[in-house]
């Protein structure tokens, strides 16, 4: 009987020094399996009572399971202690949700203007681009523009120096795939543009345009009407009306602006369509002969039509944007609202 006391008591001394001084969890783990597992120290104390008497039982029973109780609770905060100790910094919690990463996206009017090219795309334009800085051959005279044209007037182009000018239109682009290409020529050219006019929330110095032409033998005005009805259906949604109405360009003969039924009103008039029942949104027309000959095409074998349109009007139609400068002032809580 003192022996067993005298084993619970070394016991006791060994564990309670051994518990608190555990340098790591797996170390603690280790000491609670050899003192109280089932091979444990102290369970091979509480077997060995069974030859004892009742009395004898009692006692040493009764002790051996207080110090039981107190070991356990010794692990406890020994544990408590080490982990406290582990979730400290520089240790990664992996089950955290992750942050997420920010992710850019285009400009409302770049998925715009990707729509209205893509639409061509499928009709089969080929996409191709010119400078933003462009010589007055380009952008004016290649393009039928007489000398004394009203568009050169600097109240309208920028010139950069001598006869570079930031370019007013995307029609030049048509000068450059021509002389690179012989017909049949199918393009599709969407581009930035700039005009010398007072910013306000319906006009700006600062636009995009996609210009289209084709160039083949046999192309007709009904050609041109085809792929205009077929775009504008497919971009503004097959129920809107639209109506041609005869128009000037130097560079197309005859010419015809596209209007379409205002969608506000639905024709009644109002402040978005200026009582006008009709919003327009594009120029066209079949390419000047005069235009042809520049280039060195046969005007006799072959003829073609252009059109060209504004994205921002149409963006802003579509998306409900009511100025225009929103679209350039890249304030991150409105660029937001479109992916
Ligand atoms: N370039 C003309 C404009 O900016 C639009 C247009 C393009 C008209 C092609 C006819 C043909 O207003």
């Amino acid at each position: 009987m003192q022996i067993i006391l005298d084993e619970l008591g070394r016991l006791e001394t060994d564990a309670v020094r051994q518990i608190t001084t555990a340098g790591t969890l797996d170390i603690l783990e280790e000491l609670r399996v050899q003192v109280l597992g089932k091979k444990g120290r102290l369970t091979a104390i509480l077997r060995g009572l069974k030859d004892l008497t009742p009395d004898q039982k009692r006692d040493i029973g009764g002790r051996a399971n207080q110090l039981k109780s107190k070991l356990e609770e010794l692990i406890v905060s020994r544990r408590d202690e080490l982990m406290g100790a582990a979730s400290g910094p520089g240790l990664i919690d992996v089950t955290l949700p992750g942050r997420p990463l920010h992710h850019g996206h285009r400009h409302l009017v770049t998925l715009v203007m990707d729509q209205i090219v893509n639409i061509f795309q499928r009709m089969g334009f080929e996409i191709a681009d010119g400078p933003d800085i462009e010589t007055d051959y380009y952008n004016f005279s290649a393009l039928n523009f007489p000398p004394d044209h009203p568009a050169r007037d600097e109240q309208d182009t920028f010139y950069v120096e001598g006869d570079r000018l930031l370019r007013t239109h995307t029609s030049g682009v048509q000068v450059r795939e021509f002389e690179k290409r012989k017909p049949p020529v199918k393009i599709i050219a969407p581009g930035l543009v700039f005009r010398n006019e007072a910013v306000n929330a319906r006009a700006h110095c600062v636009f995009h345009q996609v210009e289209g032409f084709f160039v083949d033998t046999n192309v007709t005005f009904s050609d041109l009407k085809g792929v205009l009805e077929a775009f504008v259906y497919e971009f503004f949604g097959s129920g809107v009306a639209m109506r041609y109405r005869p128009s000037f360009f130097p560079f197309t003969e005859p010419s015809a602006e596209v209007d379409i039924r205002c969608f506000f009103c639905g024709g009644k008039g109002c402040p978005i369509c200026k009582n006008e029942g009709w919003l327009e949104i594009l120029g066209s027309g079949m390419i000047d002969p005069a235009v042809l000959k520049n280039v060195g095409y046969d005007s006799e074998r072959v003829s073609g039509y252009a059109f060209g349109m504004g994205v921002e009007r149409p963006a802003m139609l579509r998306y409900q944007v009511n100025d225009i400068r929103l679209l350039f002032e890249n304030d991150i809580r409105f660029i937001r609202q479109f992916r």
